[in-house]
């Protein structure tokens, strides 16, 4: 692992779930433990960068050295990476953001009654493809978690959210994905080019991520 090669720079990570509150005791959310996010923060602090950790509720210790605003919902997500965006260099958004939320919250606990329950919702920004529009010099990573047409999805998500680079994980497959300490990873970049990875430890995954990130900012300059 290269030393200390990204200080100077600013990291914003996002990881974990988000979660939608229903009422006072339910929510909505997913099944991400937040181990790719906080990979990714544990990497790039090690490697000299000012870390900011944007993090939905997760069990995890935050890594050493790293700046960590806790969130709960994507709103107060979008809040937090809009706010700290301009003074930002690098963007990676691992965590997994609700697309959708309860449209109304209940101020009381929902009562059980003899009928079936339809809980209205509404779409929540899209934080990232916001930041594409937002960018000047930022390097944006995105991730994507898909269960089918893997490249086809993360080509889509690449253009349409105008980031430099997407990790694309195909979660149906065992070792990747949500919960586990190992990913597989693809990595899809502007212009066609793929990069297909093997099975490995979201510490190492997040290092080759950012080897990548620093490969993009020497084209740039
Ligand atoms: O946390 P772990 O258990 O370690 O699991 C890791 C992971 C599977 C969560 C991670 O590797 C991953 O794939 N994260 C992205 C999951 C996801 O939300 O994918 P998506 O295809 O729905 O979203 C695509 C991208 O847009 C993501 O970078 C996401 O952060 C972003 N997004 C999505 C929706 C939204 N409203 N705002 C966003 O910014």
């Amino acid at each position: 692992v290269p030393e200390k090669d990204l200080s100077g720079l600013t990291v914003i990570v996002t990881a974990g779930p988000t979660v939608e509150p229903i009422d006072p005791v339910r929510y909505l959310s997913n099944r991400s433990s937040g181990k790719m996010g906080y990979a990714m923060a544990c990497a790039a602090a090690r490697r000299g960068a000012r870390v900011i950790l944007i993090s939905g509720p997760t069990s995890l210790k935050p890594p050493h050295g790293v700046e960590l605003i806790r969130v709960e919902t994507a709103l107060q997500m979008y809040d937090a990476v809009m706010e700290h965006f301009p003074g930002a260099d690098v963007v990676v958004k691992s965590a997994a953001v609700a697309d959708y939320r309860p449209k109304a919250v209940s101020p009381q606990k929902i009562k059980k009654h003899g009928r079936d329950l339809t809980i209205e919702l509404e779409k929540n920004p899209d934080i990232l493809a916001e930041l594409g529009r937002r960018k000047k010099h930022q390097i944006l990573v995105g991730f994507a978690a898909e269960t089918e047409e893997l490249e086809t999805n993360a080509r889509q998500k690449l253009e349409s959210k105008n980031l430099d680079l997407l990790v694309a994980n195909d979660v149906t497959q065992p070792g990747a994905g949500f919960g586990s300490d190992t990913n597989i990873a693809r990595l899809v970049y502007p212009g066609g080019r793929t990069v297909p990875l093997p099975k490995m430890d979201k510490l190492l995954l997040a290092h080759r991520i950012l080897d990548e990130v620093q490969a993009l900012r020497k084209v740039q300059q």
